[in-house]
């Protein structure tokens, strides 16, 4: 797909809803008593993938896209799976899943695409061997197929060495089955959705600083969701908005729960304007309609405690980087290296080869901006956030820039160019 400098972008959108939230929406329900109704999923093929799996343990779920109906059987009401479960590219499934399945009464294997296969997932096998679940690696090296024996698990404290939202979730997750409580501490918070999700659905979950706890065996039950839309489908708007001339959009419904939300920050600090209208508390989580005006920007750093509230906006926030005046630095950041696409390297290849002056480094990448940039032939790596990324440099930058592959959008936002096209 080849993009060009686009003119100002002017109007509304909605944004389609919250990737992690959906993921959760569709495993809760399907442990809930009841049925679940769940509106504003995202029908992205990661929550597709999700649902896919599900039914493949007979639960029964209606997607009529408006809205989503997940008939619960109770947190033992899974059935064995016939065949394996393909969670696709979607990292949460497998990880999520994973710490279900370690506590069921029968036996699984779950995998998913080429990237899905080359992915860590020692970082789950590791919290959930120590709670005596029976899980190995199929190939012997840490990645998918997972082979799982369901099994009794113990409840434990576990000291995650990762901020992870998807490591926290696997362990509360298989904290329902446990035989006691079972705490996780992360270094620092990472998204806390799984939390607030298992709490409005009746389970007991306390949060004490950077450690969750969870009693198990509750009796879930169902409600309904309502999922706002997703911040990091909404990044590339703001980006765009942000970075092209003349521009201002209205970005309705935006989930801005702050273990999510370290995007605003940092757009404030490099000197966007952003209003935030219409703020709700909402039952559970936080959203509020975002109106971002065009805004020359400057650099900043971005280290530390904000990291997991940011984590996969980081490439488009190189991208405004490099259209910033002066130094953005980005440290602690070496999840990226373990995302969809090793984000780091792509990052870098991609702005060099738009002539951005950029570094990179073991934990992050240092962008000197300002330069202009011109389109070149970006290498996504499949990785739909990376294709997200670079549309919106290519709406800013001079000439044409083209994507190898702009279907991967799929994952988490199928019609991500459609909405792009009609504020243009
Ligand atoms: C997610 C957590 C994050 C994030 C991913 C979705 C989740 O991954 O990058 O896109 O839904 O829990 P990590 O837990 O690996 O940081």
């Amino acid at each position: 797909m080849d993009i060009t400098k686009s003119r100002s972008l002017r109007g509304e959108i909605q944004i389609p809803g919250d990737k992690s939230i959906s993921h959760r929406g569709i495993m809760l329900g399907a442990l809930a008593r009841g049925t679940t109704k769940i509106t504003n999923f995202l029908q992205g093929a990661d929550c597709l993938s999700t649902i896919r799996c599900f039914r493949q343990m007979g639960i029964e779920v209606e997607n009529s896209c408006k809205e989503v109906l997940v008939h619960g059987k109770g947190l033992h009401g899974l059935s064995a799976p016939q065949q394996i479960l393909d969670a696709g590219n979607s990292g949460t499934t497998v990880r999520l899943l994973s710490g279900i399945l370690a506590a069921q009464n029968f036996s699984s294997t779950i995998t998913g695409d080429a990237s899905i296969q080359k992915r860590p997932m020692k970082r789950v096998m590791d919290p959930l061997t120590q709670m005596g679940a029976c899980i190995e690696s199929q190939n012997q090296n840490g990645c998918a197929p997972l082979n799982i024996r369901g099994t009794q698990l113990k409840g434990i404290h576990y000291q995650s060495p990762v901020s992870s939202a998807q490591v926290k979730s696997c362990v509360l997750l298989a904290g329902l089955y446990a035989d006691q409580k079972t705490s996780v501490t992360e270094p620092t918070v990472s998204r806390d959705h799984s939390e607030r999700m298992l709490s409005y659905l009746g389970a007991e979950v306390t949060v004490q600083g950077t450690t969750v706890a969870i009693e198990p065996e509750p009796e879930l039950n169902a409600r309904d969701i309502q999922v706002p839309g997703d911040i990091s489908s909404a990044a590339y708007f703001i980006a765009a908005g942000l970075l092209v001339p003349g521009s201002q959009i209205l970005i309705k419904n935006v989930g801005i729960n702050p273990t999510r939300s370290g995007i605003l920050k940092v757009c404030r600090a490099m000197g966007a304007d952003i209003q935030y209208l219409n703020e709700k508390s909402g039952c559970w989580e936080p959203s509020a309609d975002l109106l971002v005006t065009y805004s020359p920007l400057k650099g900043t750093v971005i280290e530390g405690d904000i990291i997991p509230t940011l984590i996969d906006e980081l490439p488009i926030i190189a991208v405004m980087a490099a259209f910033a005046q002066g130094e953005t630095i980005i440290r602690n950041a070496e999840e990226l290296r373990v995302k969809e696409s090793d984000r780091i390297q792509t990052v870098t290849d991609n702005l060099s080869a738009m002539g951005a002056d950029i570094t990179a480094a073991p934990d992050g990448m240092s962008i000197r901006g300002g330069q202009p940039l011109t389109g070149a032939s970006i290498r996504t790596c499949k990785d739909h956030r990376i294709a997200m990324s670079f549309a919106v440099a290519g709406m800013a930058a001079e000439g044409v820039t083209s994507l190898d592959d702009a279907q991967c959008v799929e994952i988490s936002y199928p019609q991500f160019f459609d909405d792009l096209q009609r504020l243009s």
